[in-house]
């Protein structure tokens, strides 16, 4: 058996999920909501891991509902279902959902899968969910969730630069900066407050699910973005964060404004920060590229650009004399 999925035998992974509550009920709400589409449909659940999104489809009304998990946890959802008196409608496979030959069952109405990784693409399950719909789903079928959404905005990092700068009294920037050359190698997990977060979120990537193929996913974002500061403070690295939209038009959002839920926040961390004032252009560019030794994993490059240079938003609310015009110009055309 894989590692992967080894590693999701683990309860306390299970407990860590189950317990995140946001997670939890946006796809009891999203699933709840939408009674009408479960009604008498034959679901998947891709990755049911302790059976929960299964057992809340079974709930709602859903006929039929695949149970598929990889891992040996997919021996516990019977037992589940018997628990909540849906074992005539949950069916376990315990398999990849990769191994499910189309020819062995009938194609499903709807596909539910909580298949999101730190910064949306980690441990690459998404290609999964696609392969299922290709494979798996009634051509007019449904996913929960259907969009994905994939945001990045500079921020300060406290953590990483002034706790370093007094430690009860003594200062330890020179490890700081070691510290921060370490930090700045690979993506932190963490809690980034809103208060650090400086500019408005930055939308890298829209995945519409229903239709975007695997090799899109392989390169996310990749342009060139400006973002403008709503306050001055200390460019220190790049907060990302996702989130997922429902067909009820409902929403999963980990941003560092909404409630925390166990993916927080992702940081790529600056080794030198920036001193920027309000409405001063960042301009950067940021792209996630699918490891092709490793497709669980996601490399990430940051790069910081000339803001002269790049093309702005229209309109851009930044200091810069070309975009105070332009903004004019379009306000008074209202
Ligand atoms: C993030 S967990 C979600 C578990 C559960 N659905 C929940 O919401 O609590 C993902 C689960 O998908 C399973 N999984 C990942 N890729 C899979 C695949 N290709 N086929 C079957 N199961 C898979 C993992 O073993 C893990 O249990
Ligand atoms: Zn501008």
């Amino acid at each position: 058996m894989d590692q992967y999925f080894e590693s999701y035998e683990e309860l306390d992974i299970h407990q860590l999920m189950l317990n995140d509550k946001t997670r939890v009920l946006a796809y009891k709400t999203a699933i709840f909501n939408s009674k009408e589409k479960f009604q008498n449909k034959v679901v998947m659940d891709i990755g049911a891991g302790s059976g929960i999104l299964s057992i809340f489809c079974a709930q709602i009304g859903a006929k039929k509902v695949y149970a598929v998990e990889a891992s040996m946890l997919a021996n516990s959802i019977e037992q589940v279902s018997i628990e909540n008196n849906v074992q005539d409608k949950v069916k376990v496979i315990h398999n990849k959902v990769e191994d499910i030959s189309p020819d062995s069952l009938e194609k499903v109405d709807i596909i539910v899968s909580e298949w999101m990784g730190f910064y949306l693409v980690h441990e690459g399950m998404l290609d999964s969910v696609l392969f299922a719909r290709d494979n798996l789903l009634h051509e007019d079928g449904l996913l929960f969730p259907s969009i994905a959404k994939l945001y990045a905005s500079p921020c300060q990092l406290p953590s990483m630069y002034d706790f370093w700068n007094n430690v009860c009294g003594v200062s330890m920037r020179c490890i700081g900066k070691e510290y921060r050359k370490t930090k700045s190698l690979k993506p932190e997990i963490l809690l980034v407050n809103q208060d650090d977060i400086l500019t408005e979120g930055k939308l890298l990537a829209w995945l519409d699910l229903e239709c975007i193929s695997v090799e899109e996913i392989d390169l996310l974002g990749g342009q060139n973005y400006v973002s403008v500061c709503k306050k001055d403070g200390k460019f220190q690295g790049m907060c990302i964060w996702f989130a997922v939209e429902f067909p009820d038009g409902s929403e999963l959002s980990t941003g560092p404004h909404d409630k925390t839920t166990h993916w927080k926040q992702t940081a790529v961390v600056l080794p030198e920060d920036m001193e920027v004032t309000r409405n001063e252009p960042i301009a950067f560019k940021f792209e996630l590229k699918k490891d092709a030794s490793h497709p669980r994993r996601y490399n990430m490059e940051l790069s910081l650009l000339d803001a002269e240079e790049v093309e702005h938003d229209i309109p851009c609310d930044c200091h810069m004399t070309k975009c105070i015009v332009t903004k004019k110009y379009i306000d008074d055309l209202k």
